[in-house]
């Protein structure tokens, strides 16, 4: 389980995120909406340790990582796909995903377990990353991520610009991850059907504050919308 608790957070001398709480159980889902720039991708980098919060606390498993470095998080079980399908782009997609498998013992049955989860990827493995379509960049993202083994998975809008297709194949490999039970997703989108779809829980930001939160599933979508319009 991963805990956020009333975190701050900032940029400088500008504080972003002004106490945020967010709980991702474990096999769950948890999905954190609001508008560009209520902070989402504020809280995941901090999540992850590439912004240190003013005040606070992160739990993973009820041990406090709010102080650990980057690297430490993800030995422990942490992985975070950015926002924007970030890859090497000279390399190919089999590359990309190789780099990170030679890491790990598991690497190969990881890097099958990858193929298994998103199969369109076979059919792209051998072309450079920088030519890959957006929908096909996000595939190999997540499951490069997927191939380090974490127990918790942070995704920061996967759903951004891509055709509708390949969202679905997205929720379906969330889905699909976390049926297990083992692995929890905090999962940023801006996209309310597909992060409603995909979460037991949701948290709305707004100007870097928790505004609303409660259980997913279709009927939070009223409140979820009502809360975003405002
Ligand atoms: N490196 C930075 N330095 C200073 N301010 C920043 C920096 N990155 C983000 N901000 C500011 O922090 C606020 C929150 O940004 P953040 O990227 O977390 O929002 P977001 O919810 O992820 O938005 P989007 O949906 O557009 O991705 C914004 O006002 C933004 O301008
Ligand atoms: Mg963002």
């Amino acid at each position: 389980m991963l805990e956020i608790l009333d975190v701050h957070v900032g940029y400088g001398r500008t504080m972003v995120l002004h106490g945020v709480d967010v709980h991702v159980p474990t096999g769950g889902v948890t999905a954190v909406l609001g508008h560009n720039g209520a902070g989402k991708t504020t809280l995941l980098r901090a999540a992850v340790g590439l912004l240190k919060p003013r005040s606070g606390r992160i739990l993973l498993d009820g041990e406090d990582i709010t102080r650990l470095p980057t690297f430490e998080r993800v030995r422990r079980g942490l992985a975070y796909v950015p926002q924007g399908q970030q890859s090497f782009g000279e390399l190919t997609a089999r590359e990309n995903l190789q780099l990170v498998a030679d890491t790990r013992k598991d690497g190969a049955q990881r890097m099958a377990d990858a193929m298994d989860l998103f199969p369109a990827l076979a059919g792209f493995l051998g072309r450079r990353a920088g030519l890959l379509s957006g929908g096909q960049r996000q595939q190999l993202a997540i499951a490069r991520a997927l191939i380090t083994g974490p127990r918790v998975l942070l995704l920061d809008e996967p759903t951004e610009g891509i055709q509708p297709s390949v969202v679905t194949e997205i929720e379906d490999a969330i889905l699909e991850l976390t049926d297990t039970g083992d692995l929890s997703v905090l999962l940023v989108e801006q996209h309310v059907g597909f992060a409603l779809g995909a979460a037991e829980r949701y948290t709305v930001l707004e100007s870097g504050r928790s505004a609303t939160s409660g259980a997913g599933g279709e009927e939070a979508e009223e409140a979820v919308r009502a809360a975003m319009a405002v």
